[in-house]
Formats: structure tokens, sequence, C-alpha cells
């Protein structure tokens, strides 16, 4: 592949919300958020747009890129749902950062990043392009039924970005797909056609969790080692494994079946909650700007979910 990461950027919403604050909301506690996610407190859009934290993570990313907005060939937005249905998230930021290219949305949920990523794979590959914007960012707590404890505890609000130039640094780049409405979705927004015959539904998520939780265990194990065999390297000598943010559960089982250690695991989850598509480049952008990634450093940054969407991919720092 002919890319590499040259700049990162995130941006979270001010608004933290406590487990404890929740129990004030639903009947739960933090005792039971913290020990079944390892989740104990989010970041919550209260006047904040996506686009808001979206514009901020991808100025961040592009000041640290050293480039321009102009310079930029293609905007891509990895999201469920953008500020507007129609333009898309991208092109809403192309405005609002001064750029001139192409721009267009990604959906696949929680693997959102990692597709996009794939996605800008293919236009360096044929060419088209020498930067890229990769921007991931949802306003999940505006898609949550605030009465069900099951799923409101779980999310939190986000954006991150990257910029990507020519390079060599993305070395395999893993997709699945797996339809399955049932597991894991959002409904549609409905309109006010006199004609529509179909049943009003609220646009919740809902969410078989453990059905999920079994799922992205299984997956991340199979990922890892399928996008590892794909680049050439082995596990052990990965130095960083960058996993979505759904549940600490979920990666310390991945991490155990991998045989990884839980120092090269980065989370950030305990204060995130699930941001979706945007955990991945949010905790990367703190491991970034924290120093923690030396020149070289073997990672690997692995994701999953609605759809159901897996996604895995191995890089050199
Ligand atoms: N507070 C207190 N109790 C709660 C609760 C809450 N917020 N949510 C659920 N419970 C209760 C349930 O009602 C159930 O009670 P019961 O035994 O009396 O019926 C009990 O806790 C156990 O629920 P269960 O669903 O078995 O918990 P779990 O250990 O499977 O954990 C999840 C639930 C959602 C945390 C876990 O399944 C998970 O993380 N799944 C993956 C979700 C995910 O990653 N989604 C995003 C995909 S990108």
């Amino acid at each position: 592949m002919r890319a590499q990461i040259i700049g990162t950027g995130s941006c979270l919403p001010e608004k933290i919300v406590t487990n404890d604050f929740l129990s004030t909301i639903v009947d739960t506690s933090d005792e039971w958020i913290s020990q079944r996610t390892g989740i104990r407190e989010r970041a919550v859009c209260t006047d904040e747009t996506l686009t808001d934290l979206l514009t901020q993570a991808a100025n961040q990313a592009l000041e640290r890129a050293g480039i321009t907005a102009q310079e930029l060939d293609l905007i891509l937005c990895a999201t469920i749902r953008g500020d507007y249905i129609t333009p898309s998230q991208a092109c809403v930021i192309q405005k609002e950062i001064g750029a001139s290219c192409p721009a267009m949305d990604i959906s696949a949920a929680c693997t959102g990043f990692i597709y996009a990523l794939d996605v800008a794979a293919g236009y360096f590959a044929r060419k088209k392009v020498k930067k890229v914007l990769v921007l991931a960012g949802d306003c999940m707590t505006r898609m949550m039924d605030w009465s069900d404890r099951s799923t409101c505890v779980l999310f939190g609000d986000g954006a991150g970005a990257v910029v990507l130039g020519e390079g060599e640094n993305l070395m395999a780049i893993q997709l699945t797909a797996n339809g399955n409405v049932d597991v894991l979705n959002i409904p549609h927004v409905g309109g006010d056609s006199p004609f529509d015959k179909l049943p009003k539904s609220q646009s919740y998520l809902s969410m078989n969790g453990k059905e999920v939780y079994k799922f992205a265990v299984s997956s991340m194990y199979r990922d890892v080692q399928t996008v590892c065999d794909q680049a050439g390297v082995k596990v052990e000598d990965v130095d960083w494994i960058v996993p979505h943010q759904a549940n600490l559960r979920i990666i310390e089982a991945a991490a155990h079946k991998l045989k990884v250690s839980g120092e090269k695991c980065l989370t950030g989850i305990e204060n995130l909650g699930n941001t979706s598509a945007a955990s991945i480049p949010i905790v990367l952008d703190r491991a970034n700007t924290e120093g923690k990634f030396k020149a070289g450093d073997l990672l690997v940054l692995t994701a999953f979910g609605a759809g159901l969407t897996t996604g895995a991919c191995v890089l050199r720092w």
C-alpha cells in the first residue's frame, strides 16, 4: 500500500457524564457499568454538533501534518449519521475547513474508520491522491433510548481524524461484512409522507449485547491473525494493538486469546465510552500526542460493529 499517517487529531464534547450521574436517570450503578464494561464516564454532546467536533479534529490533524486544507485531494468521513442526511458529513467538513477536493461518507458503523482507510488506500494505489483526510465521528448519545439501561450507558460522543500522505507504512487491511440487522440496528428517521404505510419507529439503537460480545471477541481474534499474516508479520512482534473501544472485557478477552499482553493494548474506554468509528482515531491521537509511538513501531488496528462489519489494519508508525 502506498500510504502512511502523517497527522492525527481528535475532539470530544465538553460535558462529562459519570456513571453515578447515569444512575439518577436509569436503574443502574457505577459498579455495574464499570465492572461489565470498564466505562467510568463519557463525553456527551449538548449544544455541539457533529460538524463542530469533526472540524476541530480535522484542523488539528491538518496542522500536525503540516499541510493546508487546500492541499487535500480527498475527504472521507466514517459516520453512522451525519448532521444532515444530505449533504454528506464529509462535504459539510470540506466547507468548514476550506478544502475544495471530492468528499464522501462511509457507512460501516464502528468499523467505519478502517473501511475508510481501505477506500483511501485504493485511491493511493491508483495514484489519484497525495493527501487524504480520513475522519470518523458520531453523536451516539443522540441515537439512544434513554430509558433503556442496557444500551444508553455504553456510548459516548467524539470525533477523530488522520491525514494520510504517500508512503509504504499502511501494510495490510482486512475487512468483512456479515449482514445481520437483528443483532444491532438503528432504524431510519421517518418523513411524513401521506402515502407511507410503514409503521413509524423511533430512531433508537437496539442491540443484543451478548451476541455482539461473542461476535466481537471471536472476530478480533480472527482478524488480527489474518491481517498480520497478510502483512507478513507475527502477532507477537506487534508493538501496539489499537482496538475499537466498546467494552474493556472484549479487549481483554481478545488479547488473552491472542496471547498479547495487556500493556500492548491501547485503551481509552474508561472516559470515552463507545464512540463508534471515532474510538480508534481518538485513541491513536492520544497515544501519538503522548509520544507513545516510536518510528518503526508495528501497530494493529481492529474493530467490529453494526453490519455486522469487522476490519483490521497493520501499519508501521
Ligand atoms: N445497569 C444495571 N443492570 C443492567 C444494566 C445496567 N446498565 N444493563 C443490563 N442490566 C442487567 C440486565 O437486565 C440483566 O439482569 P437480569 O440478569 O436480572 O436479567 C443483567 O444486568 C445482566 O445483563 P447481561 O446482558 O447478561 O450483561 P452482560 O454481562 O452480557 O453485559 C453488555 C452486557 C452490553 C455490557 C455486554 O454484553 C456487551 O458489552 N456486549 C457488547 C456490546 C457492544 O460492544 N456493542 C457495541 C458494538 S460496536
